[in-house]
């Protein structure tokens, strides 16, 4: 098909279109994001759902407003209800064309709509041929959801797909950690603060770890999990998305493209990862979860190592682990520092090294460890310089308000672009190709010890930063 599209502009959508309305997703996080838009004052536009059921707008207004009540704690009842008399419903087969005339129908006349796909990637195609078909891309911007692929040729081959009918400038794909405010803090703290560039490379970096722990397993999406596995579900997109923020060289320049540019560059300069620096592991029980396969070896914890030849990170290993079934639910990410030398102080010890953590959740912040004189001893302590992002908890926008009112408002930055997913597919590729055994590990611990191995001679994995610590 040619492209039908001109340009993409970049001005206020006049209305959010939302296929896949009726599923978990929405149910979980779309309505209460509409709802807390709504509270902000971000949602100005009518919002038509789309999906299979059999509903009307009652029916579609019954159930937001169910999901509303079951995930917001304090409801501002007048914002409520402006938020359900924007929404109508659209019943239809995505592979029937009349579906898609009757959703030109519902859009009014709308000149810049968003389409938000909510659905199985294997259908992301099937809607945007609709939707091109029927005439309604030429000035929309088409929102998509990870997984975008299951590896580099599958991404590619999706995103062929997408272009019969898009610009890439019009596909805005979600990774939801980049929604995330202490995500943009570390983006902030490395480049407002000139004290940290001059440090923040392989002279003062020994080596730099992220960890992305859940103290709970994969419940009800077994099915889902069971043919993803850790790597895939968390490591390929958030993990390295997070890590190219700590790595990237200042953005120049004030285009959306500015650190979607710099982070690209980190990405290509990162190794095609090595599957013996490679742990997998799952924990004991998976085996039992509905919906996934008894013989299963997919693995629910991953750890590596990744290497970034340039000239700011050459000779910097950067591990990640990310798992389920962990001790704690926590998200951060450490530069751990070269040891000082031994000293004349200290009775001779050399103190541990300093270390900068960036903390995701819980509770938001930054640490810088320094190290201190213990009171009425020659022995050293740790001294924490720390900064709490959120002064109120709460009143930041979460990723989904975030992502959809940049999308709303034709904001590309926080979106991930289709070179960045090829690389960092390209980078995890030899992992997938030859993932090696699975360790078992027990529920509530580290992972398996395998993990530790991997590390060994150079670090040990920090025990994460927890809140009133
Ligand atoms: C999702 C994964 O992308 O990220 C989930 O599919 C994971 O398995 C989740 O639990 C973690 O993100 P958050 O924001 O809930 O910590």
């Amino acid at each position: 098909m040619a492209n039908p599209v001109k340009k993409h502009v970049d001005k206020a959508a006049d209305v959010l279109a939302i296929f896949g309305i009726s599923g978990d997703l929405a149910k979980k996080m779309t309505f209460r994001a509409l709802y807390r838009m709504q509270c902000a004052g971000m949602l100005k536009c009518p919002v038509v759902g789309v999906a299979l059921d059999d509903w009307d707008d009652d029916a579609l207004r019954a159930h937001a407003r169910e999901a509303v009540e079951a995930t917001v704690k304090q409801i501002d009842g007048q914002a409520l209800e402006a938020m359900l008399a924007r929404l109508t419903y659209v019943q239809g087969d995505y592979s029937d064309d009349a579906t898609f005339d009757r959703v030109k129908e519902a859009l009014g006349g709308a000149k810049q709509p968003v389409f938000y796909l909510e659905i199985p990637p294997s259908l992301f195609s099937t809607v945007v041929k609709g939707l091109g078909k029927a005439g309604l891309v030429d000035r929309a911007h088409v929102v998509i959801e990870k997984p975008f692929g299951h590896d580099l040729e599958s991404a590619r081959a999706l995103n062929d797909e997408l272009r019969e009918v898009l610009e890439e400038g019009q596909i805005l794909r979600i990774d939801h950690y980049l929604g995330k405010e202490p995500v943009l803090d570390i983006t902030y703290l490395r480049f407002a603060n000139s004290i940290l560039e001059p440090v923040w490379n392989r002279n003062y970096i020994s080596h730099v770890q992220m960890t992305i722990a859940e103290n709970f397993g994969v419940d009800d999406r077994g099915r889902f999990y069971d043919a993803v596995g850790a790597m895939r579900d968390v490591i390929q997109n958030h993990a390295l998305q997070v890590l190219g923020l700590i790595g990237m060289e200042p953005p120049t320049g004030n285009d959306p493209d500015s650190v979607r540019d710099k982070k690209l560059e980190f990405f290509r300069a990162m190794r095609a990862a090595d599957p013996k620096r490679y742990v997998r592991g799952q924990y004991d029980g998976f085996l039992e979860v509905k919906d996934v396969d008894p013989k299963s070896r997919t693995e629910t914890f991953a750890a590596m190592e990744l290497w970034v030849d340039n000239w700011r990170w050459s000779g910097v290993p950067f591990f990640i682990r990310a798992g389920k079934c962990l001790p704690e639910k926590t998200s951060e990410v450490t530069a751990v520092f070269r040891r000082p030398p031994l000293l004349g102080i200290g009775h001779g010890k050399t103190p541990e090294p300093n270390q900068m953590t960036f903390r995701i959740e819980p509770e938001p912040g930054s640490r810088m460890r320094m190290f201190q004189k213990r009171a009425n001893s020659d022995d050293f302590e740790p001294a924490d310089l720390e900064v709490l992002f959120e002064a109120e908890p709460g009143a930041d926008p979460e990723p989904y308000e975030r992502l959809l009112g940049d999308a709303l408002n034709g904001v590309h930055t926080l979106f991930t672009r289709q070179d960045a997913i090829e690389e960092t597919w390209r980078v995890v590729q030899p992992l997938l190709d030859h993932p090696g055994r699975v360790h078992r590990y027990e529920q509530g611990t580290w992972g398996p010890d395998a993990a530790n191995e991997l590390v060994k001679g150079v670090t040990t994995w920090m025990d994460p930063w927890l809140p009133g610590e």
